[in-house]
């Protein structure tokens, strides 16, 4: 690979994250629980305005924790968009639930509120609405759990393994749903390798949610002194991140600022060049609806057709550029057709799926690395010949 090669994705150590690992490891608190899952759990409660925020071994963990939470089995049906990562269906289909894919809008690329809305009208069995707050940008969440306040039998769960930070005028997204989810895996904003949370929005919840995340036992009651043994009380799992791990993750979040200003600069960048000549060849910038704010998360754009995408990302990798496409739609997966509840018809995402493109994306990517992207980005749409060119 050429030195000149810029990659997707680049983690970057922002401030302490490694002496707080060293301070995990000699306090001789490794496991789940410790002082800095404390920490981390209080910064991200209080920035939800939540009664509690759990740390996870990931957000897919945290997504099947609210499986477990709403008691799904057999016969229950949970909806959840078509373009979006594997998990946030796969966690809801061990407890015998089925699923139900929905398209997404068009701008925002999040879940569709009229296909919702037929949807919750023609399957009585739904328990359970997924809605993916996809690069970070909300959709129109808050139609989504208007609709979805309307079926008392439903919960809305926000995945937002994108979106930590972004905002709806002044709310915070994650607040929502009776639950959110956050994703701490080496690709997001924030990172601690693998990890992620699972935000406790009712009080009502709080309780249970830690009997699950810790293996089925009430052992944080016996650790406030609540009571004075611990034993087996419910179903669960060993969900609970690491304390080493969490200590990562508190030198990122401790950089909150930072991380989200250099993300921003790169957004910024991006779009400032773009902009200008996005009609003339013929690409869609990442769009963000009046009164969003972004977590910064990615940069994605839409080109003509799949054929154009796919002559692009050839030409960006042969120039040692690590641009990618994105989500597969699950309603088509092996995986989606077997699970569904019933057969669907997701055209945008079918569209989207096949001509989106992300550029690469990183904390710390310079100037001058973004003007190479968009360069060869650029060279290739212009010298683009066609479907025929490109199977020519
Ligand atoms: C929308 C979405 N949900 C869930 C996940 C799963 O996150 P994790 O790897 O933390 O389980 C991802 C990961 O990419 C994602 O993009």
């Amino acid at each position: 690979m050429s030195d000149r090669s810029i990659r997707f994705n680049v983690p970057t150590v922002e401030g302490r994250e490694l002496e707080h690992v060293a301070a995990a490891v000699r306090g001789g608190h490794t496991a789940s629980s410790g002082p800095f899952t404390e920490l981390v759990s209080t910064l991200l409660a209080e920035h939800h305005g939540a009664p509690d925020a759990l740390l996870t071994t990931s957000c897919t963990d945290a997504l099947e924790m609210t499986a477990l939470m709403l008691d799904l089995g057999p016969g229950d049906a949970v909806v959840v968009p078509s373009f979006t990562f594997v998990t946030s269906a796969l966690a809801y289909t061990r407890t015998g639930a089925r699923l139900l894919f929905c398209d997404i809008e068009r701008d925002t690329l999040a879940l569709d509120p009229v296909q919702l809305e037929r949807l919750l009208a023609t399957h009585p069995n739904v328990r359970c609405v997924v809605h993916v707050h996809y690069a970070g940008i909300a959709g129109r969440i808050a139609e989504v759990a208007d609709l979805v306040a309307r079926y008392p039998r439903v919960t809305l769960v926000e995945d937002n393994a994108h979106g930590l930070f972004g905002m709806v005028g002044e709310r915070t997204l994650g607040t929502y749903g009776r639950f959110s989810t956050l994703s701490f895996h080496e690709t997001k904003n924030f990172i601690c390798g693998e990890g992620g949370a699972l935000i406790v929005n009712d009080e009502a919840d709080v309780g249970r949610a830690h009997v699950l995340l810790d293996k089925g036992t009430d052992r944080r009651a016996f650790s406030l002194g609540l009571t004075d043994k611990y034993t087996w009380r419910d179903t669960g799992s060993s969900f609970g991140l690491s304390d080493m791990l969490a200590a990562y993750l508190w030198g990122q979040l401790e950089q909150r600022e930072t991380i989200l200003a250099q993300r921003r600069g790169v957004f910024d960048r991006y779009a400032a060049s773009l902009a200008p000549v996005a009609d003339e060849v013929g690409i869609r910038l990442p769009v963000v609806p009046e009164g969003r704010t972004p977590a910064w998360h990615m940069f994605h754009l839409l080109l003509p057709d799949a054929s154009s995408r796919d002559h692009a990302l050839d030409a960006l990798r042969r120039a040692g550029v690590h641009a990618t496409f994105h989500y597969v739609p699950l309603h088509r997966s092996d995986g989606g057709r077997r699970f569904a509840a019933a057969p669907s018809e997701c055209p945008v995402t079918d569209d989207v799926s096949a001509r989106l493109l992300r550029l690469p994306f990183h904390n710390r990517m310079s100037a001058s690395e973004q003007e190479r992207v968009v360069g060869v980005l650029l060279d290739s749409l212009r010298t683009y010949g066609g479907a025929s060119a490109a199977t020519g």
